[in-house]
């Protein structure tokens, strides 16, 4: 057996002698967009710290937090916090949790994000649901698969045709519709950060055809496919990035507005999850 898989027990044992939740629905939170755990009906509440070979998230905005419960219902594990690349976190630990849901029995994978808007024609506090992505050295180009392949966890050359299943895309839509909720659809693109971007790179990666950047997500869904798992993401505009009339952006507005916009995503997953 593999270090990685022998460390995925002794984690997931540190889980699951805590609580009886059985999931097939993992939901990763990103940066503002907490609220979403706070809606489950939680069993079990635990620390990152307290679980084995988990790495802890340094980013004051993530809290760090593992929930077993339900949401609407439906049984649903909830990482609230993720780590970053830019953080220096090493990549086989930024994907760990996703793996660690995965050995738990999750066959799908919810991710949310707060990212730059490049599509000039959306608003500040839009919801997208994630169709593609863009992943490139240079950008970020950062890929957790990279050494030797784990082939109990997936194959060497993971299809990336379709990484978000294009059915989750649409039940995302259906819920959105049922919700009275407007939900964009486009392309994220992956930076490493942690500087924003430049107006010539906001330029450059609109024109490489991505409607949001952000710096994080892309890892998680790498990971998730090489598993099998079905993915979907979603993205929330928390700063405009168009080149012409680009303002001084700061963290502390970019969580604000991620926060003013997360009832969106919580209605939105809240509405969906008990279809997956
Ligand atoms: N660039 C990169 N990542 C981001 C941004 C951005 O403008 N906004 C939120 N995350």
């Amino acid at each position: 057996m593999s270090i990685l898989k022998q460390h995925l027990d002794e984690s997931v044992r540190a889980i699951a002698t805590r609580t009886k939740i059985k999931a097939k629905v993992g939901i990763v939170l990103g940066t503002g967009l907490g609220a979403l755990g706070k809606e489950v009906e939680a069993e079990l509440r635990m620390p990152f710290s307290r679980i084995p070979h988990m790495a802890n998230s340094s980013v004051q905005s993530h809290s760090g937090e593992f929930v077993a419960g339900t949401l609407n219902g439906t049984p649903v594990y909830v990482l609230e916090g993720r780590l970053h690349f830019y953080e220096g976190h090493r990549l086989s630990d930024i994907v760990y949790p996703v793996r660690l849901l995965h050995a738990l029995g999750c066959e799908v994978l919810v991710l949310s994000n707060a990212a730059g808007g490049l599509n000039p024609a959306w608003s500040l506090g839009d919801l997208m649901v994630i169709d593609d992505h863009i992943n490139l050295p240079g950008l970020a180009g950062v890929n957790p698969l990279v050494g030797p392949n784990d082939d109990a966890l997936g194959p060497r050359f993971p299809d990336m045709s379709r990484p978000y299943d294009p059915a989750l895309i649409k039940a995302a839509h259906k819920a959105a519709e049922e919700t009275g909720l407007k939900l964009r659809e486009g392309v994220y693109v992956m930076v490493t950060g942690p500087n924003l971007e430049t107006r010539a790179e906001y330029r450059m990666l609109r024109n490489l055809g991505a409607d949001v950047v952000g710096m994080s997500t892309v890892p998680e869904v790498v990971a998730a496919r090489h598993l099998g798992m079905r993915v979907v993401a979603f993205s929330i505009v928390t700063d405009l990035c168009i080149p012409e009339t680009l303002e001084e952006a700061d963290i502390e507005t970019i969580i604000k507005t991620a926060n003013a916009a997360e009832p969106k995503l919580t209605g939105l997953v809240k509405a969906m999850v008990g279809g997956l």
